[in-house]
């Protein structure tokens, strides 16, 4: 029999769920997302997302972890009404998969711009060859592919060192490097002359720019945000101890994951506007335009702009890599118990799967570009499979199974058997996750496929 796996402290638990989900879609998702949709008023329906759908799905995700102690296929197949809940679970293990696979494609771009910036290799070019670089890395055969493996081979490495050596460690290290990167930076950026503009942007909401349309995309990026609804987070509360409080706990990582989010939109936005370059770009923004914004707006002083450019993208790589981790644990915990695997074995075959699907990624930016299925190319096929599909599947599920054990067993879980004093905050939960976010992810869902 093994040892019960258990995350050593409780910092060390908080730390590492905060890893999982401060990533790219906080640093390069969310900035592209609020940038396209208009600023503040995004800003707010991507808060109300979180605080009415995502944060109760990740209660949801880190309570009936916690309570199965299993990966997340069984975990539906033990707490779920019937057995063929547990297809639930393994969407949210494909999903895990694809996830890393693609993931991996723009973190290994991340590792890409980080060597290039420490070689110094960024700084002294014209916005025109600033996208003529990118397109021509991101569509080459195999640049994007060596880097891709060796962010999955460090990702590797970390899980395969275990949950309090490796990962445990790695967010108690990482963690605290990511947030002071993101104060100095941000402190660089709005010290500009013009950044005022920037942060009013980010800031003053303009309601006419509210439609379904961005209401969809604060739902995804709420989701993708919180690595919620495949049960990344529900594989980590499995290594929590019984004395976390589940609640609490949620909402740390949920307010440190916005904060970093708000922190890296007042990098990115005051430097942008203080050289009047429209921060609209899309996924492109911090290999395109940023580089070019950084050295528009650090112009006199080359050093500092070489530093602010090797941070920025070392902050990237390293938040890549905090949730990277989580996904490959997530599938590792499954593979290990399903097949009896030892942990070593089972991440190291997920990994070599992982390069070959993730490789089929990256190739689509280049000479796999003309490959596609429903009209998209593997990359986009698997962000949308993911994002817009398995996610709020899993989500609404496991709401559903949660609220289905019934509000006095879902009270016992939260309060950790009646010992934490929580008020009315399960009654209010219950019905926030058995009602109304199910209810807004079935709307939301149902807009997305077309049905209304
Ligand atoms: N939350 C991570 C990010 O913001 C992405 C992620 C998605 C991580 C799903 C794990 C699972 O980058």
């Amino acid at each position: 029999m093994e040892k019960k796996t258990t995350f050593g402290s409780r910092i060390g638990a908080i730390l590492a769920a905060a890893g999982s989900a401060v990533g790219l879609g906080n640093i390069w998702r969310f900035p592209c997302e609020t940038g396209a949709n208009g600023g503040a008023a995004f800003i707010l329906l991507y808060i109300g997302c979180i605080i009415l759908v995502a944060l109760p799905v990740l209660i949801t995700e880190l309570a009936v972890g916690r309570e199965s102690k299993v990966n997340v296929f069984d975990t539906y197949r033990k707490l779920a009404p019937h057995k063929s809940w547990q297809w639930i679970g393994f969407i949210g293990v494909m999903g895990g998969f694809m996830v890393f696979s693609y993931y991996s494609v723009v973190a290994g771009w991340t590792v890409e711009y980080t060597y290039e910036a420490i070689t110094n290799n960024i700084i002294g070019k014209t916005p025109e060859q600033y996208a003529a670089d990118f397109g021509a890395f991101a569509s080459s055969p195999w640049r994007p592919v060596l880097w891709m493996f060796i962010f999955i081979l460090i990702t590797l490495v970390i899980v395969v060192m275990g949950v309090k050596n490796g990962i445990e460690r790695g967010a108690k290290v990482m963690m605290p490097m990511l947030f002071l990167l993101l104060i100095v930076l941000m402190g660089c950026s709005l010290s500009l002359p013009g950044a005022a503009k920037g942060v009013r942007f980010l800031l003053k909401p303009d309601f006419t720019k509210i439609d379904t349309g961005i209401l969809l995309s604060a739902m995804g990026q709420a989701f993708f945000t919180l690595s919620v609804g495949i049960g990344t987070l529900m594989t980590y509360a499995n290594y929590f101890s019984d004395k976390v409080n589940i609640v609490k706990d949620a909402a740390n990582v949920a307010g440190i994951d916005t904060l970093v989010a708000i922190f890296a939109g007042l990098i990115i936005f005051p430097a942008a506007m203080s050289v009047n370059i429209n921060p609209d770009a899309g996924p492109s923004l911090v290999f395109i335009t940023l580089p070019n914004v950084f050295q528009q707006a650090f112009a006199g002083a080359p050093v500092l702009c070489y530093i602010v450019t090797v941070m920025f993208y070392l902050l990237l790589a390293m938040a890549a890599l905090t949730s990277s981790i989580s996904m490959l644990e997530m599938t590792t915990a499954f593979v290990c118990q399903k097949f009896n695997m030892r942990r070593t074995s089972a991440a190291i075959t997920l990994a070599v799967l992982t390069f070959m699907a993730g490789a089929c990624c990256a190739l689509s930016f280049g000479p796999w570009k003309d490959i596609t299925l429903f009209g998209m190319g593997f990359f986009d096929l698997f962000d949308y499979a993911v994002a817009k599909l398995a996610m709020p599947v899993g989500g609404f599920f496991s709401c559903i199974m949660f609220a289905l054990m019934g509000r006095k067993k879902m009270t016992h879980i939260l309060t950790n058997g009646g010992k934490l004093r929580l008020g009315i905050i399960p009654d209010v939960l219950f019905y926030i996750i058995g009602f109304i976010a199910p209810l807004l992810i079935i709307v939301v869902f149902l807009n997305e496929l077309g049905v209304f």
